[in-house]
């Protein structure tokens, strides 16, 4: 591991920004007007756990704020409920406005700077009975909130990521039937796939023209989940062709393709940055699950993983910080997502050191990388595998809701201070 040994030197640029980043319905609980609340009450959540506890964060915002100032952390990313801020069609609620204007304004006097999320996985529960994506009038609905919100926080946010990871939540959602809505259909994936493209395109420009109008600077994304896919095989062969070309089309369909369909549209540019969610590799061989896309996953055999049988991959994030920024040279990189679950704080914090390792050797490459948000800051609840899943920065206690900052917690916090990996000198608490 390289050290940094000259005084005064640094790994990252002054005006490189460390942060974590959650989602409003993993960590807010209290809301029973989403999709999720649907799902949890349904019983599908594996270990029986409800969305609507979380981590309490809607009425500990000052608290978790305090945290992220012990952490260091320069940069927040946090999404909003549409549940919650459009309780009913075209209805806005001003108590969630100014929930909202309270968190965002009490993070810029942090001088945390926000990085706000539009739609995190979570949907008001009118819209998907309406028809969710697949309604014709989805576009205009979507951008009566987006224009609504943007508006209302004009002041208070800069930045800000329109759809987190599309191709994970309509994979599960729309072609497996594991999440919301639980549709099985390739086709109603593929056709979810393109309005959620062309909205983001749209919403795009009205961001634009709402902070034009204002005469003020906006930055606007995505942040798209990118793994690694390589053969299963090692060994060169008909089988290990196979595998190579079953990657190319995995890769294009369940990724590349947002990835080029929210980042440019004919011949406009369409994001401010791209962000990049990354956490694991898959090894692929051959499936006759047409409904897996013919793919089988797996983990490389040997390889470290996390408590969700996750690979651990360092070299994955650079693989794909170098391919983005030759897709995309002009657009600078978010690292808008990287964690692991590691209830026990096992190995958390060298998953941390190797992966900015990554990042600091994309930066000597000269990739312009200029953010990395830590997924997460705290414990919530995940999705399918509900509290159980540890992925903070900070412990949570779920009974209680008492936290505490992890040993890995407190060591990035030393990263994010320094701008270097290796800390050399002793850490002074700034509160
Ligand atoms: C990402 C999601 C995020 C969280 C992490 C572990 O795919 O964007 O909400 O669940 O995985």
């Amino acid at each position: 591991m390289h050290e940094s040994d000259s005084a005064g030197s640094r790994d990252f640029p002054v005006d490189f920004l460390f942060g974590s980043a959650t989602a409003s319905l993993q960590v807010e609980g209290g809301d029973t007007n989403n999709t999720w609340y649907r799902w949890c009450e349904l019983g599908k959540i594996h270990d029986g756990t409800h969305c609507v506890r979380a981590v309490d964060h809607w009425n500990r915002v000052d608290q978790d704020i305090h945290l992220m100032l012990q952490l260091h952390q320069q940069t927040y990313r946090m999404s909003l409920e549409w549940s919650r801020i459009e309780p009913e069609p075209g209805v806005f609620s001003q108590e969630a406005v100014r929930h909202y204007r309270y968190e965002l304004a009490a993070l810029r006097t942090a001088g945390i700077r926000p990085l706000v999320t539009l739609h995190h996985f979570s949907l008001p529960l009118w819209f998907e009975d309406a028809g969710g994506w697949l309604q014709p009038e989805a576009p205009e609905i979507f951008l009566r909130y987006a224009r609504f919100i943007a508006t209302e926080l004009i002041d208070l946010v800069q930045d800000w990521c329109t759809i987190n990871e599309p191709n994970v939540y309509l994979l599960f959602g729309y072609a497996l039937g594991q999440w919301p809505p639980g549709y099985r259909s390739i086709r109603g994936y593929f056709r979810a796939a393109r309005q959620l493209m062309r909205i983001h395109g749209m919403t795009y420009q009205a961001l634009h023209e709402i902070y034009r109008a204002h005469e003020r600077p906006v930055q606007v994304g995505a942040a798209h989940h990118l793994r690694v896919y390589d053969p299963r095989s090692e060994r060169s062969g008909p089988r290990r062709w196979v595998q190579a070309v079953l990657c190319r089309v995995l890769d294009t369909v369940t990724q590349w393709m947002f990835v080029r369909g929210m980042t440019t549209a004919g011949s406009q540019r369409t994001a401010d940055y791209l962000g990049i969610n990354y956490y694991t590799r898959d090894r692929i061989s051959w499936s006759w699950n047409p409904f897996r896309l013919c793919t089988r996953q797996t983990v490389t055999a040997g390889a470290p993983v996390n408590d969700l049988g996750w690979e651990i991959y360092p070299e994955g994030l650079l693989r794909l910080l170098r391919r983005c920024s030759r897709a995309f040279p002009d657009l600078p990189l978010y690292i808008t997502e990287n964690g692991t679950c590691d209830a026990a704080d096992r190995f958390r914090e060298r998953y941390i050191i190797e992966h900015l390792q990554q990042v600091r050797q994309a930066l000597q490459e000269g990739i312009p990388v200029q953010r990395y948000y830590h997924w997460s800051l705290m414990d919530n609840f995940e999705w399918l595998e509900g509290e159980s899943a540890r992925f903070g920065l900070i412990a949570v206690e779920y009974d209680t809701q008492k936290r505490r900052i992890r040993n890995s917690g407190f060591r990035y916090a030393e990263i994010a201070r320094s701008g270097n990996i290796m800390y050399t000198e002793p850490d002074k608490p700034i509160l």
